[in-house]
């Protein structure tokens, strides 16, 4: 059974203290910073990404996506390769079997992490021997927020669906979604992780800044589930998995 660990929410900043074994961090990242212009190729952390990331970066259709993206996978690597003693350059993925991005590391380091983002906010979630995932999103209407949740969600959370004010749907549908997606991206499955196979309800109390528990379940399939305000007008959920289930 995973246990209560709160995990800290910090802005990733050079002068941000590492992550302890003891301590589950989300890294906050600004993807919007940086010197102005689209070509993300003058980016400083154009230089650490590999050529599959480059060429990832290219293919994006929107500059500003291209930037993000850099941005993203430069603190990224910047911030585990402070975890390993290597630089942000040397730091390798390999992909799991389910699309997972995992951190390749030497035999008896177990660190884990997952990303999201949405818009110009990503989250680094990062733990030493727990699996994790992390979903953050930017709450706004969905047009088709009732037909998903029919399609998506448990008998259950329809009805509970089906019960609120509509002024109390957009974000309680993200609110939902975010908990799902966090389960499913701890799972590393993809889209074979059918969240109609368990349940995860919305939360309707207002969630704070900092990470807590989800309520009315802080705890899915063995996942400890978390939820925070990492930035005004988002939510964002965080599954942690118990120690030792770092695979
Ligand atoms: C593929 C998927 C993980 C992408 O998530 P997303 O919400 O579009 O994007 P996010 O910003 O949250 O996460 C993207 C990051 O997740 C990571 N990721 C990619 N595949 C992953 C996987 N299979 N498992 C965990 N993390 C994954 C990557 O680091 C990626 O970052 P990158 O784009 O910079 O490479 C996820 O959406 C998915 O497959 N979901 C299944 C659909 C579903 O059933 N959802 C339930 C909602 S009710």
């Amino acid at each position: 059974m995973p246990d209560d660990l709160a995990p800290a929410l910090t802005d990733h900043l050079a002068t941000a203290s590492p992550p302890g074994r003891g301590e589950i961090r989300v890294f906050r990242v600004d993807l919007s910073a940086g010197p102005e212009g689209d070509d993300f190729r003058r980016l400083a952390e154009w230089a650490d990404l590999d050529a599959e990331e480059r060429a990832r970066a290219e293919r994006l259709v929107r500059p500003r996506d291209g930037r993000r993206f850099v941005r993203c996978r430069g603190a990224l690597r910047s911030l585990l390769g402070g975890l390993l003693g290597a630089t942000a350059a040397e730091v390798a993925f390999r992909v799991g079997p389910g699309g997972k991005p995992i951190l390749v590391q030497p035999g008896g380091s177990r660190w884990r992490f997952n990303v999201t983002h949405s818009d110009e906010l990503a989250l680094i979630a990062v733990a030493w021997d727990r699996e994790l995932g992390v979903d953050v999103e930017r709450v706004r209407p969905i047009q088709q927020a009732a037909r998903i949740v029919e399609s998506y969600f448990t008998a259950a959370e329809v009805a509970e669906f089906r019960k609120l004010a509509e002024a109390d749907q957009a974000e309680a549908f993200i609110r939902g979604w975010t908990r799902k997606e966090a389960v499913v991206k701890a799972q590393g499955v993809g889209l074979a992780g059918l969240a109609t196979e368990f349940e995860t309800l919305f939360g309707l109390a207002p969630p704070g800044e900092s990470f807590r528990p989800c309520l009315p379940m802080p705890e899915v399939l063995g996942w400890r589930l978390w939820e925070a305000t990492p930035r005004p007008g988002h939510v964002a959920t965080l599954a942690v998995g118990p120690h030792g289930g770092g695979g």
